[in-house]
């Protein structure tokens, strides 16, 4: 009824007492709701909703009698119900008692004679159950001078409707008892007068949703913060992310993205996600021989040395390891983690577990196939093009007089002064002004404190870094220089992802299925970040698109998605989204509205999951405690 009406409705009420009418007829669909209630046989869909699975939930089930909880009835007295191709309209009359438990976002299910509606409420909505006006000076003076402790009584339920829009997600059906619940379009209307009940059933929240039940545990399927309870054990309803090849590839396998303002618990989650991954049952198809099968290496990019923490295991209590063991929850240090470093002049790693450290050296003959890599943001393109020639030419120099490429020698060749006149005066090959801007931004003395130092050569440690089982992580926090912590992350980007994709690539790398976890991703894969990365965005769209075939899993966190270049984005299949308080960034992320309006008030621990091929788009709550050490 729209204001207009209602307010008509008022006036005409001196000729007919409307009021008694609808008094009338409330009664007479509680009467009818009653029958209903005394009428539903054990193998109604009532009943069938309490049908107990196990042992153990037929104990909590016991005595239960899911009417007494309705949330209320399915109602034609306000609005007709519709339901559409192009959207329905249900609308829910939701009884005084059950007011206080629904929330915005509430699954409920709405039962026909042999299956059920599955939904969830979009709308609530008071509407006044007697005409009485509450907006007028007096009605307002007289509610604001009762004590605010007398909140909950100044208001009387039943003076009011509550009504509630239910959005059909899906109808829920047993074929046969092999095939198990199943899902289909919301093709039937609810009768009129039929009760809403709350979803009891773990089963059909998961079917509803069409979410794994099993894989990489993420969280606890929640709304509005509140995890959502079944009558189970344990009664929440776990999410999970597919991990096997029952309908495609692993979905780490088509990315994973992190995102939340600082602060919001994004290396705390992702710690407790990474660590479902190393477990016995995670393993993934070699590339060049299905037959054969391997647990992931997870290489992980640390600028704030967190990650090594995965070696080690959390205080956690004997009620957390059950609910663990009962949800299949991966916890506890992974003794396979080792803390790969690079040797740096004046640097010293202190380590912040004891995983195994082992150091290693960045050979500047790296430079040769990769001269980006000094190239920094802010080079013109001219001076970019000048570098990559005075870096081909000095490794052609090294060659032919048979000498070691090194990031000195290549220093004194582009400073040796004839070098200069050749390539100015000369040839004219670079502009004068472009070399004077190389030597001064390209040529660095911090560069000369990374490579070919003491140690073997990253390049010759593939074995030890690519190892199915392993975590190996690169923490860089404790090199005082962001050059030299930008070139490590490079590097190793770079190292992964050519030798992933090309046919010749190391067979260490190309065998081994590779998770390379990406924190501050924006730094690295942005396209404002200049030339520094405009390689390696290229480089890692297409490793993005290949992941699949080639067994490579990006798992990007970051504060600032609307920083990462939107052509990688589009590969990310999974995105988890913490709280995000600036605008820029919650549009980057593109979620439904419904959820966008959401994600500036996620709690700690609360996200939104869209992950369109694992499941319809949810809320989850993570863990409150991390399964590895994490301080
Ligand atoms: N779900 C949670 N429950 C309880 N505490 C949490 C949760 N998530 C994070 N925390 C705590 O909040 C703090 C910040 O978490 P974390 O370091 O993961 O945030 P972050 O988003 O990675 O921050 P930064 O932007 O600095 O990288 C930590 O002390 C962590 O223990
Ligand atoms: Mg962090």
């Amino acid at each position: 009824m729209s204001f207009e009406q209602f307010e008509k409705k008022a006036e005409l009420k001196a000729e007919f007492d409307f009021d008694q009418l609808e008094q009338d007829l409330e009664n007479l669909s509680f009467s009818e709701f009653d029958d209903y209630k005394t009428n539903a046989k054990p193998d109604s869909a009532a009943a069938e909703i309490s049908a107990a699975k196990t042992p153990a939930e037929k104990e909590t089930n016991a005595g239960k009698n899911e009417l007494e909880e309705a949330y209320g009835i399915v109602t034609t007295g306000v609005e007709p119900i519709e339901i559409a191709g192009t959207g329905s309209k249900i609308i829910g009359y939701i009884a005084a008692g059950q007011r206080e438990n629904v929330r915005l976002g509430t699954y409920v299910i709405v039962p026909y004679e042999n299956e059920n509606l599955f939904g969830k409420l979009t709308k609530l909505q008071y509407r006044q159950e007697f005409t009485v006006d509450d907006a007028t000076e007096i009605h307002s003076s007289r509610m604001l001078s009762n004590k605010r402790a007398d909140l909950s009584r100044r208001i009387i339920e039943e003076d009011y409707k509550l009504l509630a829009q239910i959005d059909p997600i899906c109808i829920l059906y047993e074929k046969n008892q092999k095939e198990g619940l199943q899902r289909r379009m919301a093709d039937r209307i609810p009768k009129p007068n039929t009760p809403i009940l709350p979803v009891f059933d773990k089963e059909m929240v998961q079917t509803g949703l069409n979410i794994p039940k099993e894989g990489i545990f993420l969280g606890h399927l929640s709304v509005g913060g509140e995890l959502v309870k079944t009558h189970s054990v344990p009664p929440t309803v776990a999410y999970y992310l597919r991990n096997d090849y029952s309908s495609g590839d692993p979905l780490i396998f088509r990315h994973m993205l992190v995102c939340g303002s600082t602060g919001t618990g994004k290396t705390f989650l992702t710690k407790n996600i990474l660590r479902q991954f190393e477990t016995e049952n995670s393993r993934y198809r070699q590339r060049s021989d299905h037959s054969i099968q391997n647990m992931p290496c997870l290489v992980i990019m640390d600028p704030q040395d967190e990650y090594s923490q995965l070696y080690e295991d959390n205080t956690l209590s004997d009620a957390d390891k059950f609910n663990f063991n009962s949800e299949k929850v991966a916890y506890g240090g992974i003794r396979n983690t080792k803390t790969f470093t690079a040797k740096a002049e004046g640097e010293r790693y202190a380590g912040k577990s004891r995983a195994e450290q082992i150091e290693f050296t960045i050979p500047f003959s790296f430079v040769q196939y990769n001269p980006w890599i000094l190239e920094t943001a802010e080079l013109t393109e001219n001076q970019r093009n000048g570098l990559e020639i005075l870096i081909a030419d000095y490794f052609k120099d090294t060659k032919t007089k048979n000498k070691t490429p090194t990031y000195v020698g290549f220093k004194e060749f582009v400073e040796d002064p004839f070098n200069k006149e050749y390539y100015t005066e000369q040839t004219d090959k670079i502009h004068e002004s472009s070399y004077g801007g190389i030597v001064r931004k390209a040529l660095n003395k911090t560069y000369e404190r990374i490579f070919d130092k003491d140690a073997k050569p990253v390049t010759e440690l593939f074995k030890t870094v690519f190892k199915p089982g392993q975590v190996s992580v690169f923490p860089t926090e404790y090199i005082n220089n962001s050059r030299i912590r930008d070139l490590i992350v490079l590097t190793m980007m770079t190292v992964i992802v050519d030798n992933k994709l090309n046919t010749s690539g190391d067979e260490d790398v190309k065998n081994t299925p590779i998770i390379l976890v990406l924190d501050e991703a924006h730094r690295y894969l942005s396209n404002s970040a200049g030339t520094l990365s405009g390689k390696i965005i290229s480089k890692f769209a297409e490793a993005a698109k290949q992941g699949r075939k080639e067994g490579l899993g990006l798992f990007l966190i970051t504060q600032d998605p609307q920083d990462i270049e939107t052509e990688i984005i589009k590969q990310v299949n999974t995105k988890i989204v913490l709280n995000l308080n600036n605008d820029a960034a919650i549009n980057a992320v593109k979620v439904p509205l419904e959820y966008e309006k959401r994600v500036p008030y996620l709690k700690k621990g609360q996200m939104i999951i869209h992950s369109p091929d694992n499941g319809d788009i949810v809320e989850i709550t993570g863990l409150s405690n991390c399964v590895v050490k994490h301080e």
